[in-house]
């Protein structure tokens, strides 16, 4: 199981787009009608699509998995009685699956036999060009975040890879976390973080989106859970994005640390401790992508 993509709804696709490739990187990958779709350097067709809508919201997050991964997904969701239906991918890449929502309305899609397209080699690293590799992990604010922990385990066949005060980290492979929930008190989005190639890559996209007139709503830090880089921005089309690098990856027997494992010392919040944290400006750009379903639930053939 691989997280893929996000697919976004919004007033300026092509606005959106244009800023995602000359200040953060990503590559163009198609233009479909009115919707956007952007790559990075990696495998996936793409990241990230910006589609046409008078209004903000999440149409998807896009995992892809094999066949059997996705029939026994589509048996316990059944079970569940969660709302889903099956999906024929239109978007690059193809691919058939399922797409699901999950309680508080979180819309996740399962897709098999969707293709990949070769990697973009040579990036050279004397340029100034940032080029973000694939998507790392989107996370979502949640009412409930410990109810979406255990339902995602039961019926996704996830695994929680850590609770903190603050979110509940949740991985799908042995990447450290793909998705997570944080302890919000309301559901949207959190932020969507894309994988760069190492630290360095990491430190040069600050220096660029610096060029470009933005300073980091939070960050250059290392985090505890996962042990991965960051630094958090917030887009001027809206949602919260991050430069990551280097998450931890785990072992199936990994164990769950729990809140009282990830404490930190008087006035700090990440390992390093040399940046601070606009809490007000990322909470409301976070308040502002929200999952919504227009789709009908329908009862699965299994
Ligand atoms: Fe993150």
């Amino acid at each position: 199981m691989k997280l893929r993509s996000i697919e976004l709804a919004l007033p300026d696709p092509a606005g959106a787009a244009a800023w995602m490739v000359d200040v953060w990187g990503l590559f163009p990958a198609e233009v479909r009608g009115h919707t956007h779709y952007l790559r990075g350097t990696g495998t996936m067709p793409y990241l990230v699509a910006f589609e046409q809508s008078d209004e903000e919201f999440v149409r998807s997050t896009t995992f892809t998995c094999s066949d059997a991964e996705l029939a026994a997904i589509a048996r316990r969701v059944a079970d569940k009685g969660w709302p889903a239906c099956t999906v024929t991918s239109a978007d690059p890449g193809d691919g058939a699956g399922l797409l699901v929502e999950l309680p508080e309305g979180t819309i996740l899609r399962f897709l098999a036999g969707a293709s990949q397209v070769a990697p973009i080699e040579g990036f050279a690293k004397a340029s100034k060009r940032v080029a973000p590799v694939k998507l790392t992990h989107v996370v979502f604010n949640s009412a409930d975040a410990e109810l979406l922990g255990h339902a995602v385990e039961d019926v996704l066949d996830f695994r929680v890879s850590d609770r903190t005060k603050g979110m509940v980290f949740v991985r799908c492979n042995d990447s450290h976390h793909s998705t997570a929930f944080a302890r919000a008190g309301f559901a949207s989005l959190n932020h969507v973080a894309f994988e760069m190639d190492d630290l360095d890559a990491v430190m040069r996209g600050i220096g660029w989106m610096r060029d470009n007139g933005f300073a980091p709503a939070w960050g250059p830090g290392r985090h505890g859970p996962g042990d991965n880089v960051y630094a958090y921005y917030i887009a001027p089309f809206g949602p919260v994005i991050e430069y990551s690098t280097a998450v931890e990856k785990v072992l199936a027997d990994y164990r769950t640390g729990e809140p009282d494992d990830w404490t930190w010392p008087e006035q700090r919040i990440d390992q390093w401790g040399v940046s601070d944290k606009d809490f007000a400006g990322l909470r409301v750009a976070e308040e502002r992508f929200r999952c919504r379903r227009d789709w009908e639930a329908q009862e699965l053939a299994i």
